[in-house]
């Protein structure tokens, strides 16, 4: 492996063209069924430190495409470097040590927990399994690690099932912190959990950010959330970015119809209704298997042209560091707006509007 990048000075992450599909029939075991194309040609940066936001509606790929830079799947093309190592050629050795650095916490920190693991092995076996403490070490590393997720000492000794669902998640954060990675993939990490304790986990992951100065790939559908939250966000749909930009300039004037259609729709306060609310722009999400030719979004795009059913759109810098993949992103730099939003669910009224001076959500009770 080459050495660690501590000298490199690109990026921590930089993902090439990167390419997963499902399915396709004909696989050694058989997997059959129409190829599905779960990530198609994602090119990513996450800087040292920073908080790259990435949102779309549902089946968009956005787990596929972060369990895919942690190498969870396996992508069938494109490159991922992190901090300078290419991290496709990587024999299993390599990768393992290189997981040190780069973790994951799940959408449901109940099914992510073995319930046959008491919580000192859950967040300790990383750890032992890397080498890094054993014995009355490896319990006072899991001390600190809880300490540092707001439990107490005792929780180790206790079963997942003991616990709340925030709870778990705090446990979960533990694990994927015990190696003290520089890069999280956070894979909607609150959205499984009672409203009541969503605020206190992002809090907890923010104070954790700040502390240690990873670098989160935070995947969430509540834009509000990730407008105030991130440094940048990166918009899918379909299996492609079709917009990424500072957080702040992409949330004041989203320069892709899908973009603005995903703001307008904006997931309501109350979480019961966010969760049947899946899929509120309307139209239907293409099928991935069977995609629309030109530009995917077209179907449902209301400023669609011919071209736009050709002629495939392509990722381009239209304001500094913002880049959207739309025949039309210039009209829309002047202000147009084609979805307009919900003053309720607008995430200009939420914690977003306040700009990025500080980050974090709004402070909310341990
Ligand atoms: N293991 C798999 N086998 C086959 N298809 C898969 C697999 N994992 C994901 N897919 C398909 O890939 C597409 C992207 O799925 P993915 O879970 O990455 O989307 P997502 O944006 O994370 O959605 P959600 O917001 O619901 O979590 C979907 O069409 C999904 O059905
Ligand atoms: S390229 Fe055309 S169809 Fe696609 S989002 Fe832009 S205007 Fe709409
Ligand atoms: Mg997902």
């Amino acid at each position: 492996m080459t050495a660690p990048g501590a000298a490199f000075g690109g990026p921590l992450l930089e993902v090439r063209g990167l390419v997963k599909r499902f399915g396709g029939g004909g696989g050694l075991f058989g997997v059959g069924g129409p190829e599905i194309r779960a990530v198609d040609g994602v090119d990513l940066v996450v800087g040292r430190g920073e908080i790259v936001g990435l949102v779309g509606e549902s089946g968009s790929g956005k787990t596929t495409l972060g369990r895919t830079i942690l190498r969870l799947t396996e992508p069938d093309d494109g490159s991922i470097r992190f901090d300078g190592i290419d991290v496709r050629a990587l024999g299993s050795r390599d990768l393992r040590r290189l997981r040190r650095r780069m973790q994951i916490v799940f959408q449901d920190p109940g099914a992510a927990l073995n319930p046959r693991m008491r919580v000192k092995s859950l967040v300790g076996e990383p750890l032992v399994i890397h080498g890094v403490a054993r014995g009355r070490d490896l319990e006072e590393r899991v001390a600190a690690l809880l300490a540092e997720v707001g439990l107490e000492r005792d929780a180790m000794h206790r079963w997942p099932h003991e616990f709340s669902g925030g709870q778990k998640q705090r446990i979960g954060i533990a694990r994927a912190l015990a190696l003290r990675p520089d890069f999280l993939v956070c894979d909607e990490p609150v959205s499984a959990l009672d409203v009541s304790v969503q605020a206190q986990i992002v809090n907890l992951l923010v104070e954790l950010q700040r502390r240690h100065g990873m670098a989160y790939l935070f995947i969430a559908h509540d834009l509000a959330l990730v407008a105030h939250l991130c440094d940048r966000i990166a918009v899918m749909y379909l299996g492609r970015i079709v917009e990424e930009g500072p957080a702040a300039a992409l949330a004041a004037r989203p320069l892709h119809p899908y973009t603005q259609a995903l703001f307008a729709s904006s997931p309501p306060p109350d979480p019961e209704i966010a969760r049947r609310l899946r899929m509120p722009i309307p139209g239907e999400v293409p099928s991935p298997s069977d995609l629309p030719p030109g530009c995917r979004f077209h179907p449902r795009c209301p400023i669609a042209t011919d071209r736009c059913r050709a002629e495939p759109p392509v990722l381009r810098e239209l304001t500094a560091g913002h880049r959207a993949a739309c025949h039309r992103s210039e009209e829309l730099l002047g202000g147009a707006t084609l979805f307009p939003r919900d003053a309720s669910s607008s995430p200009t009224s939420g914690p977003g509007s306040t700009g990025r001076s500080t980050r974090g959500p709004e402070p909310a009770s341990p």
